[in-house]
């Protein structure tokens, strides 16, 4: 089977010296659903946000489809188009006014013209059955 996702001896720590990742190696095959599982603090959320950039390790590489990836914003922009993220605070994800903005944001970040986000949206809500919902008030 295809390898998806991969890393391999990754180390990481934050700004005020917390170290949350210490030679981390794993191969993530395509078409798997995965768990990663671990206590409060084990450094799930460090990790993830490792797939797609958000964070560089400080040793290591992060493989993408065998390809390691690159900071400079024209590779991370390539990256995030395939690997997407749920933040564990739904506070960092969801933040426009209406469903509609939200969940064009993505779309419009990445200079779809108008028509292409709308057509976006309506397959994006349509697929998790919230259709109808996009400018809804709470
Ligand atoms: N922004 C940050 N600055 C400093 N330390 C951080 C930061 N975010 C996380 N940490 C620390 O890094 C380590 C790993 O945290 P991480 O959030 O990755 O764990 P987690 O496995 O996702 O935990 P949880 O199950 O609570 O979501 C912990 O020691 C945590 O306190
Ligand atoms: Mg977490």
């Amino acid at each position: 089977m295809a390898t998806i996702l991969e890393t391999r001896g990754i180390e990481y720590a934050y700004a005020d010296g917390t170290r949350a990742l210490s030679n981390v190696s794993l191969t993530i095959e395509e078409g798997r659903k995965i768990a990663l599982v671990g206590p409060n603090g084990a450094g799930k959320s460090t990790l993830m946000l490792m797939f797609n950039g958000i964070l560089r390790p400080d040793a290591g590489e992060v493989l993408f489809r065998n390809e390691r990836l690159d900071y400079d914003s024209r590779s991370l922009r390539k990256v995030r188009q395939r690997v997407g993220m749920v933040f564990q605070n739904s506070d960092d994800q969801l933040f426009a006014p209406t469903v509609y903005q939200d969940v064009a944001f993505g779309p419009v970040n990445l200079s779809f013209p108008p028509e292409k986000v709308k057509r976006y949206v309506g397959y994006a809500l349509q697929y998790v059955g919230l259709s109808g919902y996009e400018r809804r008030p709470p």
